[in-house]
């Protein structure tokens, strides 16, 4: 491949026909091929059918180095149109490939498609994803790791293995079944148990030699629960957080929002013999648990003694640990400099918008809000409609920057703003349960967190010097959190709730990040390979004019 991108840079014509596909030559490729299909799965000792990735539950590991291009090709074998979407991959310059229903048309039965990701300028732990109706509820997921440079210092010593733990909420229904129960205006059962990488009880085993240090990087990839992870007679020193390296400091359990990743250090320096992995479902008023196992090598002695109990429906513990988990500003992120040399916290935002959630009955039926919005898909991908502008299928402004108060409405929800602006945006949460919001193709600084109604002077209280950025965030209840974004990459990004009910039920909206400069610097056209559906269908993706 290399020989192949030299030869295309020697003509700068054909490199630029080769971003055409949003892929950058001097970077290294890694080809995968997916064959997506249902299988069988008995993750909870009842059958079920679940998504399988070449035949795998969860799906295949996908491992990248900064800045390689990857290149996904994706066969449905589902009886139904599918997307794959990649929770904190960001994407720059090309949310054509982001595989949510805004920005892609779905791969049809029996049809495939190949995305063309580049993980810029990235590290970290995150997690694929079924986007499309409640197909995450059967699996499809899995697990990203994209590894520093080879010269970029990381602030730890490598560790003897990296273990990927995708733990979270599981239901025994039928994903088509639960998708059937929201849209008749209900809401989901609570969900049947917790998995660790698809298995339950004590259904999973880490391996590790005693001495040694390990990494484990835990995304919660449920659909409904904030978990806590723990390890039985093991402290965890927390490392890095959906792509920052945080200050290192040592936990005993962790809570685990909707859709979030972390990465911690465990070092196996207690007696030879297995101890539980423990996940546990946080602010549940009755408490989920599963377990897996840390078999130390030689180990004769199973697991014994009581599953550690974690701490349930406290929210002050949660948020007093939220607020401890902070940026190593000496330590490298994807480049050589250091994070802290990035100063988030002395840019003024030139625009403050409020994200209000609710939860109320529209028509009947059960429906979830964003600023008194209930967002509705279009027939024809937002981005879609913007580049062949196409009208009639949304419009931007149909959703305010500040909760208007007044009825919830359904709306295709998509906010305009600008490329380059820096922007505060609070998430605020006056319902009693625990949010978690996420952006595409971005990552943030979460600047604060606090309870009831949040004022201008909530700023007094933000982490304006040291807090994490990444790509999701929880909202506790009766409270609110605020992030600071800079919103340099252009494109049509998904804002949503990762409780998939809601986000399910409309609590989502787009933000068409735009400028007027149609420059490849700014952002890729569409790929050639691009599907088109509903109004889109029938229209050409043409090559590039070189002028
Ligand atoms: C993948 O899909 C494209 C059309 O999008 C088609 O031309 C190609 O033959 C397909 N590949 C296979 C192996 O089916
Ligand atoms: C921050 O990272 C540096 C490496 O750049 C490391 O030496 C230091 O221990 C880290 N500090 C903390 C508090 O984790």
């Amino acid at each position: 491949m290399r020989a192949c991108c030299n030869i295309l840079l020697s003509s700068l014509i054909l490199s630029v026909i080769f971003l055409f596909h949003g892929v950058n030559c001097e970077d290294p490729y890694r080809f995968l091929t997916w064959k997506v299909t249902y299988g069988d799965i008995y993750p909870l000792g009842v059958k079920q059918e679940g998504i399988l990735i070449n035949g795998q539950f969860p799906g295949p590991q996908i491992d990248a180095v900064t800045n390689d291009n990857l290149i996904i090709s994706v066969y449905n074998y589902l009886k139904e149109p599918l997307l794959i979407s990649w929770n904190g991959l960001q994407h720059r310059r090309n949310s054509w490939q982001d595989g949510v229903f805004g920005t892609n048309c779905p791969i049809l039965p029996e049809r495939n498609f190949t995305y063309t990701i580049q993980v810029k300028d990235q590290i970290g732990s995150f997690f694929y994803f079924p986007s499309l109706g409640m197909q995450k509820a059967a699996g499809g997921f899995g697990g990203i790791r994209i590894w520093s440079r080879p010269k970029i210092p990381v602030p730890f010593p490598p560790p003897a293995n990296d273990f990927t733990v995708l733990a979270g909420d599981w239901f025994k229904t039928d994903h088509r079944r639960l998708r059937r129960i929201l849209e008749n205006g209900g809401n989901l059962p609570f969900p049947d148990g917790l998995l660790i990488n698809g298995r339950g009880w004590n259904g999973y085993t880490f391996t590790v030699d005693q001495g040694k240090t390990y990494r484990f990087r835990i995304s919660n990839v449920g659909l409904s629960t904030s978990i806590n992870f723990r390890i039985q007679g093991h402290k965890m020193k927390l490392v890095e957080v959906e792509g920052s390296h945080t200050v290192q400091n040592l936990y005993s359990s962790l809570d685990i929002h909707l859709g979030q990743s972390y990465s911690v250090l465990v070092t196996a320096d207690q007696p030879v013999q297995d101890y539980y992995v423990v996940v546990s479902s946080r602010f549940t008023g009755r408490v989920l648990t599963t377990t897996a196992i840390l078999h130390y090598s030689y180990s004769q002695k199973g697991v014994s003694g009581p599953v550690p109990p974690g701490p349930t429906i406290d929210i002050i513990s949660s948020l007093y640990q939220a607020r401890s988990i902070r940026w190593n500003l000496t330590a490298s992120g994807p480049r050589p400099n250091p994070q802290g040399s990035y100063h988030y916290g002395m840019i003024k935002p030139s625009r403050t918008i409020v994200f209000a959630n609710s939860a109320p009955i529209i028509n009947g039926k059960q429906r979830y809000t964003v600023n008194s919005v209930s967002y509705v898909a279009p027939d024809t991908p937002l981005k879609l409609a913007d580049y062949f502008n196409i009208p009639g299928v949304f419009y931007v402004g149909g959703i305010q920057s500040y909760p208007p108060g007044g009825n919830a409405y359904l709306q295709t929800s998509v906010m305009g703003a600008n490329f380059h602006e820096y922007v505060e945006i609070v998430f605020q949460n006056l319902e009693n349960s625990v949010q978690s919001w996420h952006i595409d193709g971005y990552s943030f600084f979460v600047v604060g967190f606090g309870s009831g109604q949040w004022t201008q002077a909530s700023r007094a209280g933000y982490n304006l010097r040291d807090t994490v950025a990444r790509c999701t965030t929880q909202v506790y209840p009766r409270s609110w959190t605020a992030i600071y974004i800079a919103l340099d990459n252009v494109g049509m990004w998904n804002i949503r709730s990762e409780n998939w009910a809601r986000q399910y039920l409309g609590q989502q909206l787009y933000l068409r990040v735009y400028t007027s400069s149609k420059s490849l610097r700014d952002e890729y056209p569409i790929p050639k390979n691009a599907l088109l559906c509903g109004r889109a269908s029938g229209r050409r993706t043409r090559p590039l004019k070189l002028r």
